[in-house]
């Protein structure tokens, strides 16, 4: 089972001037190498996303724009946090089941992935991920 420290909020660098603010991840901000990257945007407030946890994938979530909050638990514990600073990411291991809630209007969640997409690697179900980790 993953401790729950494991997930960590990692500082994505910034360079910010009077034109405004631009954040770069480069390999060293990462623990992995990207494959994916994907969004969610035009989200409901009252939608839920998520509700999984990953075999194989690692990912870091950012609050591009706007707020959400992301629930975690590795089976045992679980933790509430929100994102809302396009300069802080989330890093979920493997075996961490997340969900994604309280969008606020006009948040675009940024997704990066240490895997392509393959629902294979996908744990949906809440008793199987809880029974395996
Ligand atoms: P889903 O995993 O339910 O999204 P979330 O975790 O944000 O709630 O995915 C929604 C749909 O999109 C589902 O049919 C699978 C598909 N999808 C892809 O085709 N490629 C991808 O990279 C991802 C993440 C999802």
């Amino acid at each position: 089972m993953h401790n729950i420290s494991s997930i960590k909020l990692l500082n994505i660098p910034k360079v910010h001037d009077e034109r405004g603010s631009l954040a770069v991840i480069e390999k060293e901000v990462l623990p992995f190498d990207i494959k994916r990257i994907y969004y969610l945007y035009d989200v409901p407030s009252d939608s839920y996303r998520g509700g999984h946890a990953h075999r194989e994938q690692e990912s870091v979530i950012i609050a591009l724009s706007g707020s959400f909050e992301v629930t975690i638990d590795n089976g045992e514990c679980r933790e509430r946090i929100m994102l809302n600073k396009p300069t802080q990411g989330l890093y979920i291991p493997t075996h961490i089941w997340r969900e994604i809630d309280n969008f606020s209007s006009g948040a675009v969640c940024l997704v990066l992935a240490s895997t392509e997409y393959n629902e294979d690697e996908y744990i949906r179900d809440y008793n199987t991920f809880k029974i395996n980790f």
